[in-house]
């Protein structure tokens, strides 16, 4: 039944009262002490394994799910749904026709004492961890709020992993990280750079504490993936984006333009030192990076790939006995292809069979003119291509807003 994935349980956490004092007094010696107890097993075949999965129920974290419990994976996902919805969660049991192994709990990653309490109800073997705020005008505004967040909550949530003994771990990390980029298409190897804004620099703190903590704790298993653009939606149009209010991103915005909700596209500038002027993006598939994610618990299993540190700021780590690999191991999930403002709304035009209203104004602060991803390193150590081009994108993408014009709220 429709009610089965999610479990009502006492792990509600609105019955229990977030302590953040927590964190701070009980961050001691004891820790320490854990320090050197064995990570979980990843070699094991995906029935034996439980994911964690963090903002499970957002847009590429529906779509992980999906792909998760299709390759036999058990799911748990935590996620506090302030930009979701738990209608996503309903779906994905009904897309997969596996509810009865997905289990929900509406929990905030910084309330400490239920996080515990999730980690002591189901044996996780990893982590993917998506939960965090991700508008990067708002980030600007808001930057206390950006920080302790993306941040904070995520020290809440390694710190609960490591004391269950649970040390593997994907992070959602973002093209971002290299802003404006020294070389297209970008290769692991291109240097960072300082982020112009709060959300970009809590995923580049988030790279360094994993990073950190893989160097002081060598069984950390650390898998960062920088996604370029990700767009689309399943192929069943059942899940997607939903963003609240006015979208912030060009798909969802063509998209709204598309069912008549917003009336005209704005091209943020074409002057851009590119074929048409407009910015050029890698986008690629949601359904594409979600099994990205799949490919990357196979490596850190020691089932695909040599796990060599390749690229700036890899680690390889020792390997247990079974093959469960550690470091710290950075991709790019993209395409490949960059695409221009103006092709994209070509293809969604295609898409959709409407012409769709644009008109060029001012270039938006921060935006760059272009950026796509070298993805040979995906393809030789996770056995990954993208396989979605964007016209496949954008009539999912399409399919999915005009079967739900108002996104989960029908
Ligand atoms: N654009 C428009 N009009 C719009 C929205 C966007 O012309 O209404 C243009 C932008 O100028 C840019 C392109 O469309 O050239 C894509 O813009 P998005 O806002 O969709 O995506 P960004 O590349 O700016 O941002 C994405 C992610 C961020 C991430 C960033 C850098 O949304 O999370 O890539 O990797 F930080």
């Amino acid at each position: 039944g429709s009610e089965m994935c999610i479990r009502d349980s006492t792990l509600d956490g609105k019955t229990c009262t977030p302590n953040y004092l927590t964190i701070a007094s009980t961050y001691n010696k004891e820790k320490n002490e854990r320090y050197l107890m064995a990570n979980k097993s990843l070699a094991t075949a995906p029935a034996d394994q439980t994911i964690l999965v963090t903002g499970g129920a957002g847009f590429i974290g529906s779509h992980t799910c999906v792909e998760l419990l299709e390759q036999g994976y058990n799911v748990v996902v935590v996620d506090d749904l302030s930009n979701s919805s738990e209608e996503a969660i309903r779906r994905i049991g009904e897309i997969t026709g596996k509810p009865e192994k997905l289990t929900f709990y509406q929990v905030d990653i910084l309330d400490r004492e239920v996080l515990d309490k999730v980690f002591a109800a189901h044996d996780i073997d990893a982590i993917i961890h998506f939960a965090g705020f991700k508008a990067v005008g708002e980030s600007t505004q808001k930057p206390l709020e950006y920080y302790w967040n993306n941040v904070t909550g995520s020290l809440v949530l390694f710190d609960v992993a490591r004391n269950h003994d649970v040390k593997n771990i994907i992070f959602s990390s973002s093209a971002t990280v290299y802003g404006d980029p020294e070389m297209i298409p970008i290769t692991e190897d291109c240097p960072k750079h300082e982020a112009t804004n709060p959300y970009g620099e809590t995923k580049s703190m988030l790279e360094r504490i994993l990073t950190d903590l893989h160097r002081a704790d060598p069984e950390w298993n650390v898998v960062l993936l920088r996604y370029f653009n990700p767009i689309g939606a399943h192929e069943s149009g059942r899940i997607g984006e939903d963003p609240k209010g006015i979208p912030n991103n060009l798909l969802p915005y063509v998209a709204q333009v598309a069912t008549g909700k917003l009336e005209c596209i704005q091209v943020f500038g074409d002057d851009y030192p590119t074929p048409d002027g407009t910015g050029v993006r890698d986008y690629i598939h949601v359904v594409d990076l979600a099994r990205g994610h799949v490919k990357a618990l196979d490596f850190m299993g020691g089932k695909v790939g040599t796990g060599k540190a390749i690229g700036l700021g890899s680690i390889e780590g020792p390997v247990a006995e079974d093959g469960t690999r550690s470091g710290v191991a950075i991709f790019n999930l993209g395409t490949g292809t960059g695409s221009s403002v103006l092709e994209v709304i070509k293809s969604f035009e295609q898409a959709c069979g409407k012409e769709l209203q644009y008109r060029i104004i001012e270039r938006r602060p921060g935006d760059i003119a272009e950026n796509y991803a070298a993805c040979d390193k995906a393809a030789t150590e996770l056995g990954w291509v993208a396989e979605y081009d964007l016209a496949r994108m954008c009539a999912d993408a399409w399919n999915w807003q005009s079967q739900n014009p108002n996104g989960y709220n029908a």
